[in-house]
């Protein structure tokens, strides 16, 4: 793997590949020092344009349980306050030798840029509406912890689809692994070709008792010129997972941020059937496997194996 900017570069065997290094790496979580030698010597820069809370400080904490050196960069409080444009941010950063750039940004294709003007391997940590990768994984990830498999899983992805770089790679790795999706929304949030990646289209929540797992989406505002929707109260009264509209045997899954109240009732994510939390877990073992199967040449691979990191 030389970068990883969209979840479709992978294939079926190497998503299961990167799941099953992430729960070798589990357990170095449960050590009294939890850190493994692999990428000692090696840089990780983390690139923020945009905010973030649970995908940079996993993959800052990835990297560094991996014992990499770790450049924080966020655009807030940089010379891109003074003007400076984001390819010669990237450029500039360039010069400082990272090996691997995680980059976020508000703009679809942004990573892919960041991998034609850097010699760093490069990751998407989300780019504007288009990808968010490594959230696809992270999701897979708690979905069989919790569920025991991903084949034949039914999910309902419920919400604001059209904005959502969450969905979009969710739907191609369901497909990738042999899930099915249902999207739901109002028709103004639910993009044209979406059954183009797989997905069956609900404009009503009827058919959820059918779901295995319902994953809510925020509505991403930061994306939207105005709200395409009457209202927010409106928008809850029909889509928000409550209580009464979530069944005792299903998965709830939620990428955060959450907004209590809007696409879910706070009281139902913190239910034992909310695997919100069991996401956030983990992102850093996804996110450890991902940087190592990146970075790690057979020499990391033999000093991590060693150590019994790595089955
Ligand atoms: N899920 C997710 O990408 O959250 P952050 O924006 O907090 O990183």
């Amino acid at each position: 793997m030389n970068n990883l900017l969209g979840i479709g570069e992978l294939e079926r065997r190497e998503i299961e590949e990167l799941l099953a290094l992430a729960e070798s790496f589990e357990g170095i979580d449960l050590r009294e020092v939890k850190k493994v030698p692999a990428l000692r010597g090696r840089t990780v820069l983390n690139l923020f344009m945009e905010p973030s809370t649970r995908t940079r400080s996993s993959f800052e904490l990835a990297a560094k349980r991996l014992s990499a050196d770790v450049l924080n960069f966020s655009a807030a409080g940089s010379s891109v306050e003074k003007g400076e444009s984001f390819k010669d941010t990237v450029l500039t950063l360039s010069a400082q030798g990272p090996d691997l750039i995680v980059v976020r940004a508000p703009w679809a294709g942004a990573a892919e840029l960041v991998a034609r003007w850097s010699g760093a391997k490069v990751v998407n940590a989300g780019d504007g509406g288009h990808e968010h990768p490594t959230q696809a994984l992270v999701d897979l990830y708690a979905l069989k912890r919790r569920m025991g498999r991903l084949e034949g899983l039914s999910v309902w992805v419920v919400g604001d689809i059209a904005h959502s770089r969450v969905a979009r790679s969710l739907l191609i790795a369901l497909q990738k692994v042999g899930a099915r999706a249902t999207v739901c929304g109002p028709p103004t949030l639910i993009p044209p070709a979406v059954e183009a990646l797989g997905a069956d289209v609900s404009y009503t929540l009827a058919g959820l008792q059918e779901a295995d797992v319902v994953y809510a989406l925020r509505l991403q505002r930061e994306r939207m010129a105005e709200l395409p929707l009457p209202s927010l109260r409106e928008y809850a009264a029909c889509y928000q997972i409550d209580g009464g509209r979530l069944a005792p045997g299903q998965l709830l899954c939620h990428a955060g941020p959450v907004n209590r109240g809007v696409e879910v009732d706070g009281r139902v994510v913190d239910l034992p059937q909310s695997a919100v939390l069991d996401q956030v877990r983990a992102g850093l073992a996804v996110r450890m496997a991902v940087i190592y199967a990146l970075l790690a040449g057979g020499r990391e691979r033999a000093a991590v194996q060693a150590v019994g990191g790595v089955a």
